[in-house]
């Protein structure tokens, strides 16, 4: 595995900037991610730095992370909770301060592409001290995450040269997801009763997102919507992480105002913000859809656009404005496909508006500062 880059040489090939390019590549980086670690003919996870059982005294888990990971660590955070394991993700920013007790039955998983980011070192370093068990999530083989951390399950995304995070999410996210139900099976003893489907889906992933790619309706939606005055993100369980990041690789390449909310969440105080000039990108990944689309419907009653991310033939698509489509899938993974949407639209919407979508102003790949 290769820890050496040179981003002069990478090339940006074809496309116009290294965002659009490493958007594209998930197929291949998704496949690079799974490549051996789905044993289909078992129906089992085979990770192979981790015997089975090695999970099976992990009581609770605790994520930390900054920005596009601490995203990926809550939707493995919402996976494990899911799958009957205690666990929570944290800000790694925030760890020092108001860290939960761990104990030597505690798992601390550090989620970070570069593995250099001080805030989550130094929530590395404090776990350790405090005694608990920690892992690390991350693209960079050789990083000072992977040397610190008792153990290391790299994502295998290949370099990523854009400041804001594509592909390495949708690597981290997938990854997080199997390791999830890898402690889930080794803890309670059992692999869950839907996890032959969800690894049949997994290994669907990458030719689903090269079909998404293909027949993308992002670009015009961008051109429709430009000149709003705010973009809504909403999603509920699996896609509330989801329209968390929409909405944080929205604002850092375009400028413009954005905030993701959970769906519930949109009545109790960021309504009071809707008028027709805030277009709602409303994420539904197959839990409690129905909720989901009434709180879309409130934004539209006071005037919001409604661009509905679902799949063809989803009850979404008739009541929304917009659609941009998603192949079906579990709902595990669901969330995952709608990013990849989002993550085109934030790109088309910042060319239109000629941002330097690559290096945005004022944020840096890595923060090696606290
Ligand atoms: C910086 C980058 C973000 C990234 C965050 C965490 O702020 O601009 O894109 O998500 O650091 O980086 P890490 O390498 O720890 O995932």
């Amino acid at each position: 595995e290769t820890v050496e880059w040179d981003p002069e040489q990478a090339g940006k090939g074809e496309y116009d900037h290294f965002m659009l390019k490493e958007i594209t590549e998930q197929p291949t980086s998704l496949a690079q991610a799974l490549e051996g670690r789905i044993d289909s003919a078992n129906g089992r996870i085979a990770l192979a730095d981790f015997e089975p059982g090695t999970f099976a005294d992990v009581d609770s888990v605790q994520f930390v992370a900054c920005g596009t990971s601490y995203h990926a660590a809550l939707y493995g955070s919402l996976v494990l909770n899911q799958a009957g394991i205690r666990s929570t993700a944290l800000l790694a920013n925030e760890y020092s301060v108001s860290a939960p007790p761990v104990d030597d039955d505690t798992l601390v998983i550090a989620v970070s592409q570069s593995g250099e980011t001080a805030d989550t070192l130094a929530a590395l370093r404090q776990a350790t001290a405090a005694g608990a068990d920690t892992l690390t999530v991350t693209n960079v083989v050789g990083s000072t995450a992977a040397r610190e951390a008792d153990d290391a399950l790299f994502i295998r995304a290949g370099p990523e040269i854009g400041v804001a995070a594509t592909k390495t999410f949708s690597s981290q996210a997938v990854m997080l997801t199997l390791l999830a139900q890898r402690i889930a099976a080794d803890r309670l003893g059992d692999p869950p009763a839907d996890l032959e489907a969800l690894l049949a889906e997994l290994e669907a992933m990458p030719g689903r997102i090269e079909r998404l790619l293909d027949e993308s309706t992002a670009r015009g939606i961008a051109d429709r919507y430009s000149d709003s005055e705010s973009y809504f993100f909403i999603g509920r369980g699996l896609g509330f992480p989801v329209a968390l990041e929409g909405a944080l690789k929205f604002k850092e390449i375009t400028y413009e105002h954005a905030e993701g909310f959970a769906s519930g969440e949109l009545k109790h105080g960021p309504l009071a913000l809707v008028t027709p000039e805030t277009p709602v990108f409303a994420i539904f990944t197959g839990q409690e859809d129905e909720k989901t689309l009434k709180n879309a419907e409130e934004a539209q009653t006071r005037g919001a656009p409604v661009i509905a991310v679902c799949p063809d033939g989803h009850p979404a698509v008739d009541a929304a404005d917009e659609h941009l489509a998603i192949p079906e899938t579990v709902p595990d993974l669901a969330g995952l496909l709608a990013n990849v949407q989002l993550q085109l639209v934030s790109y088309y919407a910042a060319d239109l508006l000629d941002r330097p979508i690559d290096k945005p102003r004022n944020l840096a790949k890595s923060v090696t500062v606290e």
